[in-house]
C-alpha cells in the first residue's frame, strides 16, 4: 500500500503542470481546515521534545503552520528553483511544501543540526530530489560541493538567529551570500529581526513582512542576491 507521506518519486501534481498561487491557496486552505492526523500529532510530538533538547537551537513549541509554508514557497519562487536549500527543516513540514511545490528535476538540500530530527526527516520523507545533511549551516558550501549540487536558486531558513553566537551568525550569513547564484532569493523566517543585522551587509535590503497565521507570528524576510 502506497504511503502519500513517503513519496519515492516526485508528486504527480508538480510534473503534470507548474503551481500557481491557486493551487497553493487551495493546498493551503485544505491543510488548514484538516484536523491534525496521526502523522501531524506526531510532528508536533517530536518537536516539543526537540525544544526541549535544545530551546535556542529549535527556537519554537511548533512546527510552521501551513499559512507560513504557502508564503515561504511564494516568496522563494521555489515553483521555479532548480535547486533549493533549507536551513532547520526540523520535523519536515516545511519541507514537504516545498517538496509539493517543486518541480520532478529540481533537488532540496535539508541541513539539520539536531541529529534525532535529521534521522527523522531521512526516514520519514523518501523522496529521490531530497538530500538530508546532519550538521551546522556554516558548511553549507561544503555540502553542495559534496553532492554536486549546483549553485541554490534559493536557500530558506527557519534557523534561530536571534539566539545564535555572532561569529557563527556571520559564518552563516556569508556562507549564505556566497553560495547563492546571482539573481537567487533568501527567505528567512524569524521571531525578532536579527538575521537582518548578520545579512543585510552581504544582500542589502530586505522585502519585510509579517505571517500572523503562525505561532507565534513571524517575520518574514527576503533578499535578492544582485545579479552581477
Ligand atoms: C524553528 S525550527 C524550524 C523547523 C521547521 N522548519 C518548521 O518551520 O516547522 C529551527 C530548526 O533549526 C535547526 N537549527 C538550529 N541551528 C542550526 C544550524 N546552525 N544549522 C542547521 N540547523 C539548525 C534546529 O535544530 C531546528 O530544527
Amino acid at each position: 500500500m502506497p504511503d502519500a507521506r513517503k513519496p519515492d518519486r516526485p508528486h504527480a501534481s508538480a510534473a503534470a503542470h507548474p503551481i500557481d498561487d491557486d493551487d497553493l491557496d487551495g493546498l493551503a486552505a485544505r491543510r488548514d481546515a484538516t484536523p491534525a492526523g496521526p502523522s501531524g500529532l506526531g510532528d508536533r510530538l517530536a518537536f516539543l521534545l526537540g525544544f526541549v533538547r535544545d530551546p535556542a537551537g529549535v527556537g519554537s513549541v511548533v512546527p510552521s503552520s501551513h499559512r507560513l509554508e504557502r508564503r515561504l514557497v511564494r516568496n522563494a519562487r521555489i515553483a521555479e528553483a532548480r535547486t533549493v536549500v533549507e536551513l532547520g527543516p526540523g520535523t519536515g513540514g516545511t519541507t514537504r511544501a516545498f517538496l509539493d511545490a517543486m518541480s520532478p528535476q529540481s533537488r532540496l538540500l535539508a541541513i539539520e543540526l539536531d541529529p534525532v530530527f535529521a534521522g527523522r526527516l531521512g526516514d520519514q520523507l523518501r523522496d529521490r530530489r531530497l538530500h538530508v545533511e546532519c550538521g551546522s549551516a556554516e558548511r553549507i558550501g561544503e555540502m553542495l560541493a559534496a553532492r554536486r549540487l549546483s549553485a541554490p536558486d534559493a536557500i530558506v531558513s527557519g534557523i534561530p538567529f536571534s539566539t545564535m553566537p555572532q561569529d557563527v551568525g556571520e559564518r552563516i550569513a556569508a556562507q549564505i551570500a556566497q553560495v547563492l547564484r546571482p539573481g537567487g532569493v533568501f527567505v528567512a523566517y524569524q521571531v525578532r529581526p536579527r538575521v537582518a543585522d548578520f545579512t543585510s551587509p552581504h544582500l542589502g535590503t530586505p522585502k519585510f513582512e509579517w505571517e500572523l497565521w503562525n505561532v507565534p507570528p513571524m517575520r518574514v524576510f527576503t533578499w535578492v542576491k544582485p545579479a552581477a
